[in-house]
């Protein structure tokens, strides 16, 4: 997909990497994007900076893990602009830990990493499917392939969302319908403090700190959010399915595939050298 003249909605848009994608949108001439985020105020200066660029934004105040604040989105959206061209659905968050990790944090990562996209998709794809035309970009993580050393519950909600993906390409790719899945490694963005502040299901805007990035994530380089933005361009208008920004990540996979043993002793082995532990 060519966003020029498009509609778009980017969830997460008002920090990071969703804020790098509204202002690519707006840079090659989408037609309107509206930055949604759980940090309405930060929404909002996002909406101002795509405006600024010459593109009709808005902003939203949602929590993605609420299906009632999707379904008025997209109404929002379509109110405002008459369709909804591209949904890149990108909020998500991070949690440290293992299995130890309480109930209730597993269910709110699991709302947000997971079943936001569910939402997305059935507040979405009805009209795009009576169109014959959408496409719907699904950020997970390099981790959704992977693994995330240290965090059960970013590894197996990342791990969903690739898998949805799959899913909902497969279903709907013969409809007109196009799906992505954008797997970065390592991004500078304030993914630590914004995780914190939305675990808690606060609105409150983040004190953004300018980038937390995991060690493991980081050992084959770190990327701008820009720099994801550009690869997203470019993947959507290629209709790739699996956008990734660190090409390595593909090794990655493949090695993975070809030799399960290997690869985890190979994991087990940067776990140990990360942790210190050997
Ligand atoms: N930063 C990385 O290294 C990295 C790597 C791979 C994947 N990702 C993924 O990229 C996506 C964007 O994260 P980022 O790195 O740009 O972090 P970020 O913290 O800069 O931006 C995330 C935004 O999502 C918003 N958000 C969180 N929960 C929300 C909710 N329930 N409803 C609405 N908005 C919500 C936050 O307020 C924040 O503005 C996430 O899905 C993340 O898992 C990040």
């Amino acid at each position: 997909m060519d966003v020029s003249g498009r509609t778009v909605v980017v969830t997460g848009g008002a920090s990071g990497i969703g804020r790098a994608l509204c202002l690519a949108f707006a840079e090659r001439g989408a037609a309107g994007i509206v930055v949604a985020d759980l940090d309405g105020r930060g929404a909002e200066q996002v909406a101002a900076e795509a405006a600024a660029l010459g593109c009709r934004s808005v902003a939203v105040t949602a929590d993605m893990a609420r299906e009632a604040d999707v379904r008025a989105l997209a109404g929002r959206a379509e109110a405002e602009f008459g369709r909804i061209d591209l949904f890149c659905s990108n909020a998500g968050v991070i949690v440290g830990g293992g299995v130890e990790v309480p109930d209730e944090a597993w269910a709110r990562i699991w709302a947000i990493n997971v079943q936001s996209h569910i939402y997305v998709a059935r507040a979405v794809l009805p009209a795009m499917l009576a169109r014959d035309d959408g496409h719907l970009l699904i950020t997970a993580s390099a981790a959704g392939l992977l693994t995330q050393l240290g965090s059960a519950p970013y590894a197996v909600t990342k791990h969903a969302a690739v898998a949805l993906a799959e899913w909902l390409s497969i279903t709907h790719g013969a409809s007109g319908i196009g799906v992505s899945c954008l797997c970065p490694q390592a991004v500078t963005t304030n993914l630590g403090s914004t995780s914190l502040r939305a675990m808690d299901g606060s609105t409150a805007p983040s004190g953004a700190n300018g980038g937390t990035v995991s060690r493991q994530a980081s050992v084959d380089g770190v990327l701008a959010p820009e720099q994801v933005a550009a690869c997203v361009i470019e993947g959507l208008a290629a209709g790739r399915f699996l956008i990734l920004p660190h090409q390595e990540v593909a090794t990655y996979e493949r090695r993975r595939a070809d030799d399960r043993e290997r690869w985890l002793a190979g994991m087990r082995r940067l776990q140990a050298r990360i942790t210190g532990g050997g």
